[in-house]
């Protein structure tokens, strides 16, 4: 069984964690006045400040050896040169050649990816400036006002996400809308808003057979069709993202209405393609260049950049160094900008199905732990929820706090005090308060002995909690296309160190199937007005309750 713990990289990691444990934070930033300077990187784009962490010289040299050990170089080289990085699924992950802005061919199979790109992404401005002018008109003649994006996972949280960041720039007569959840809820809420004359609906979909989206597609289209629209109007208000044109026909969505994608485009890795679509739409398609040249020149930095200097590395290396050897099994976002707001649910999907696997590429068993748990939420929002477990808490969580110098919506003195309390909470988290300025603050203000000693422990802050600060001039299309384009390569930099690959999800296909039994044996227990009996306890207990909630079973 291979062992990642027993590599010699490895175990030069585990001798040197002793040493860091016993000094904090505080220590490390009083022994080298130089901290700040040593432990900082530029990338296009963004700056990354990572003293806050555990670390030292010695650490990062170690933690470098491991990516070398490990193969990254050679792994990075095998990503963009569009070798099969996803063997189980025998494709590459070409997600850069969406982004490439040079001229050389890049090959898949043989054959070169980049005129095929180029071609969709010609088209895709052609019809989005026909949206945005108003030229193009739906069935009764007029221009499209509301366009509702109907996808899920990669196909949603992605163009909704950069759709939200991207909101200063957005058009101003033409509203975006997301519909996801199979919850019809989520469909019947969103077409209240709309009118059918003026609505353009983009069923985006990699494979087109997913259960959710073809549901809310449907429903879609047969709301459309109640109104005074015929059948012929349907390709003036859908249109189809997706790999498979068969399935797109066989939905009903004329292919000439479709704006194709490749298998070798990971869902959660195609916001730079087709699936970009709804973000072209908003913010046009300059900025829509833009957006794919940030994440292109964060490309170039990954790809050429020596392992110490090259962030995503270093992200990725401090990722490892906690969650392997601190044993820390989550990592916050915090965002310090609100339209970041869905930018941690976006990771998650891109950190969680991406290395959350428990074997080697090889099938081999994992023996160290893989991917963290992503989570969070806007600052200053998470200030006044879920802080008080980081900063008093238990757990260490590693938290990335993202943020940018200028708001796009300068007024009063809002984004001085955003920032202001970004690094405050570095700051808290890193410094804590120890017991004794506790009491020396409370004798200060006249507490009286017995309140004190009650109250002192509680007021302690441990402080020594480690984080990273991403800073940006603005958050615009080119820094929004680098900070995507970097956390994807730290997720790849983190499966090449575990030797995982982050590209397959087989994990979500067993919920599905079940899924699809459940549904079968509920009607067919409603149509026989007979309980279900074929699964355990616990399912058939719940599947029976819920159906004679809903009347149909006595
Ligand atoms: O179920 C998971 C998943 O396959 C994701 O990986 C993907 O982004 C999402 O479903 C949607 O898939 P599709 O774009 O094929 O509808």
């Amino acid at each position: 069984m291979k062992t990642l713990a027993n590599t010699p990289a490895w175990k030069a990691l585990s001798e040197h964690l002793d040493a860091m444990q016993a000094t904090s934070l505080v220590d490390q930033f009083e022994r080298d006045e130089r901290r700040y300077e040593k432990f900082q990187l530029t990338a296009p784009g963004w700056f990354l400040d990572y003293s806050k962490n555990h670390i030292n010289d010695e650490s990062m040299q170690r933690l470098v050896a491991l990516a070398q050990a490990q193969g990254v170089p050679e792994k990075f080289a095998a990503l963009f040169s569009g070798d099969i990085v996803n063997p189980t699924e025998g494709r590459a992950a070409l997600h850069s050649a969406l982004r490439y802005q040079g001229n050389e061919p890049i090959r898949v199979d043989g054959s070169d990816v980049m005129p095929g790109v180029r071609a969709v992404l010609d088209r895709m401005a052609t019809f989005s400036t026909k949206v945005r002018d108003g030229a193009w008109l739906g069935f009764t003649g007029k221009r499209i006002t509301d366009v509702v994006n109907i996808g899920i996972g990669g196909s949603d949280l992605g163009p909704l996400m950069a759709t939200e960041a991207l909101q200063p720039f957005a058009h101003a007569a033409l509203k975006l809308h997301f519909v996801s959840n199979v919850d019809g809820s989520h469909m019947v809420s969103t077409l209240k808003k709309v009118n059918p004359e003026t609505t353009l609906f983009i069923v985006a979909s990699k494979t087109f057979t997913t259960i959710e989206t073809l549901t809310n597609a449907n429903t879609a289209r047969s709301w459309f069709l109640e109104s005074d629209a015929a059948e012929s109007d349907v390709a003036k208000h859908f249109v189809a993202l997706s790999t498979n044109a068969e399935k797109v026909a066989a939905f009903g969505i004329d292919t000439n209405n479709m704006f194709e994608f490749w298998d070798w485009v990971g869902g959660r890795y195609s916001l730079w393609s087709a699936i970009g679509l709804p973000v072209m739409l908003s913010i046009g398609p300059d900025n829509f260049q833009r957006f794919l040249q940030g994440a292109a020149d964060m490309d170039e930095h990954a790809k050429n950049t020596p392992l110490a200097e090259n962030m995503p590395v270093v992200l990725a290396l401090l990722t490892v160094w906690y969650s392997n050897f601190f044993g820390t099994t989550s990592h916050l976002i915090a965002p310090y900008d609100q339209y970041l707001h869905r930018f941690p649910a976006y990771l998650q999907q891109l950190t969680m199905e991406s290395n959350g696997k428990s074997v080697h590429v090889d099938g081999s068993r994992v023996s160290v732990s893989t991917g963290p748990v992503v989570w969070g939420e806007p600052g200053t929002n998470g200030q006044h929820a879920y802080f008080q477990l980081l900063h008093q808490g238990t757990r260490l969580i590693p938290a990335d706090f993202i943020l940018a110098a200028e708001s796009c919506n300068p007024c009063g003195n809002h984004h001085e005090l955003l920032i202001a309390n970004c690094l405050a909470q570095t700051e808290a988290l890193m410094k804590g308060k120890p017991t004794s300025e506790v009491v020396a603050e409370m004798q200060a203000a006249g507490v009286s002995t017995e309140q004190i000693d009650a109250l002192k422990t509680h007021r302690t802050f441990d402080g020594n909690r480690p984080t990273n600060t991403l800073l940006t001039q603005r958050l615009d299309a080119y820094s929004l296309g680098a900070l995507i384009a970097l956390y994807e390569h730290k997720v790849f930099v983190e499966a090449a160190i575990w030797d995982i690959n982050p590209f397959d999800q087989w994990g979500v296909e067993l919920g599905k199937q079940l899924a699809s039994a459940i549904y079968d044996d509920m009607q067919a227990a409603v149509q026989a007005g007979k309980p279900v009996s074929s699964h355990d306890s616990s399912t058939n207990g719940l599947i029976n309750r819920i159906n004679s909630l809903r009347n149909h079973l006595a």
